[in-house]
C-alpha cells in the first residue's frame, strides 16, 4: 500500500470538500496516473471511506470511518514543525508509552508519534493502570528530546494539558478544566489523563515520552464500576459520539504549537493559560505525596509547573508531585 499517496489524496478530498475533484486533476496534481488514484481509492473505500465519484463534481469524501489510520491523520493535520511526524498507529500494542520509549532509546528523532487502539497494559501516573476501551478512546505518546534540564520537563506536562483543552474545546462544545498537576477534568469527572517520562542523566535530557489518554466515546458500562464515578468521556458529556481521528489530528496540531512555545520562548504564555484554565489554583487543597501531606491553599504553579501552596502557617511550599484533593472547608 502507497501510505504516502493515501494521504495526499485524502488531503486533496478534505480541502475540496462537498466540491469534489475530478480523478484526472487528481490525478495532475499527484504526478500519477488516473488508474493509480482509482485503485487508492478502491482500497480507501475498502476501509471504510465513503468516497461518491460523479461525472459532475468527481470524488467527494462524504464521511470517513471512525478508525484512526496513521495516513488520515497525516492527511488531517495542517503544517506541523516538530510533532507528528511521523505518525504510527498500532492495532494494540502494551503502551503507546513503552513503544514510544523504545523509539527514545533507538534514537528516532523527537516529534514521532505511536497510537494505538488498544492497550493491554495502559500506564498511569503513581504506578496506576490507565483503563482504554478499545477503539473509543485516544491513547497517544510522542517521543521528545526538549532542550531542557530535568527539573525544566514538568513544562512539557503543563504543555500537554492546555494542548488537551484546546483540542477537546476545538472538536466539541465541552469546557474542560486542569486540576493539577495532569488531570484533564469535565466538572468533578476526569476525561483525559497525561503520564510524562524521562530518561535523563543528573544534568542532561536523553529524551521525554509524553503519553496521553483521552476518553472519547466510551460509556460508563465500557468501564468497571469503580471508575464509573470517578472517569467520563466526551460522549458522556456531549450526547454525541466524537470523531476520533478529527480529535487525534488536532491534539497533533496543538501539542506541537505548544511544544514549540514551551522550549522556546514563549513558556510564559503556556503557563498562564494554564493557570487560566486550572481549577486547583485559588482552592484550599490537600496534596498527598508518598508519606507525605501537605495542606494549605493553592496559590500558583511556578515556572517549572511545580505547585504552590500556602500552609496555614503562611509558609509557601513547594509540590511537585502527588494527588491533590479538595479541602472539605473550601
Ligand atoms: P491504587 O490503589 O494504587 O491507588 P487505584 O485503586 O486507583 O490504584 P488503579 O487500577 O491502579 O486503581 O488505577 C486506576 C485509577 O486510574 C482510577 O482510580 C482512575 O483515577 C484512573 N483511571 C484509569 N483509567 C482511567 C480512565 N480511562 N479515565 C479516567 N481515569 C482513569
Ligand atoms: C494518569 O494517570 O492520569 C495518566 C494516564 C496516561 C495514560 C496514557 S494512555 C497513552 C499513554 N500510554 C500509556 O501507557 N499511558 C499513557
Amino acid at each position: 500500500m502507497n501510505m504516502a499517496r493515501d494521504a495526499d489524496i485524502l488531503r486533496e478530498l478534505y480541502q475540496v470538500g462537498d466540491d469534489g475533484i475530478s480523478g484526472a486533476k487528481l490525478a495532475s496534481r499527484l504526478a500519477v496516473s488516473r488508474t493509480a488514484i482509482w485503485a487508492r481509492i478502491e482500497a480507501l473505500r475498502r476501509v471504510g471511506f465513503d468516497i461518491e465519484a460523479s461525472p459532475q463534481s468527481g470524488y467527494r469524501l462524504n464521511a470517513a470511518p471512525d478508525l484512526l489510520l496513521s495516513e488520515d491523520l497525516v492527511a488531517r493535520r495542517g503544517k506541523i514543525r516538530i510533532i507528528g511526524d511521523p505518525i504510527q498507529v498500532f492495532q494494540e500494542t502494551r503502551s503507546t508509552n513503552a513503544l514510544a520509549e523504545r523509539l527514545g532509546r533507538d534514537g528516532v528523532k523527537e516529534g514521532a508519534v505511536v497510537v494505538a487502539e488498544f492497550q493491554t497494559q495502559g500506564r498511569g501516573r503513581l504506578g496506576r493502570t490507565w483503563l482504554g476501551s478499545n477503539g473509543k478512546g485516544v491513547l497517544l505518546s510522542t517521543l521528545l528530546r526538549p532542550p531542557l534540564r530535568p527539573p525544566e520537563v514538568t513544562r512539557l506536562t503543563v504543555m500537554g494539558a492546555t494542548a488537551v483543552v484546546r483540542a477537546i474545546r476545538r472538536c466539541t462544545p465541552v469546557e474542560p478544566s486542569i486540576k493539577w498537576p495532569n488531570d484533564i477534568m469535565i466538572g468533578s469527572k476526569k476525561v483525559a489523563g497525561i503520564l510524562t517520562e524521562m530518561n535523563a542523566e543528573p544534568d542532561r535530557v536523553r529524551y521525554v515520552v509524553l503519553g496521553i489518554g483521552l476518553n472519547v466515546n466510551q460509556s460508563a458500562c465500557d468501564w468497571p464500576e469503580e471508575l464509573q464515578s470517578v472517569a467520563t468521556s466526551l460522549k458522556i458529556e456531549t450526547g454525541q459520539s466524537v470523531h476520533r481521528a478529527a480529535l487525534t489530528a488536532a491534539l497533533v496540531e496543538e501539542l506541537d504549537r505548544d511544544y514549540c512555545r514551551s522550549v522556546g520562548q514563549e513558556f510564559g504564555l503556556v503557563l498562564d493559560e494554564w493557570q487560566s484554565l486550572c481549577s486547583t489554583i485559588g482552592k484550599e487543597v490537600c496534596v498527598q505525596f508518598g508519606e507525605r501531606r501537605i495542606e494549605g491553599r493553592a496559590e500558583a504553579i511556578d515556572t517549572d509547573g511545580a505547585l504552590l501552596v500556602r500552609g496555614d502557617g503562611g509558609h509557601l511550599q513547594r509540590v511537585t508531585g502527588g494527588d491533590v484533593s479538595l479541602r472539605l472547608n473550601d
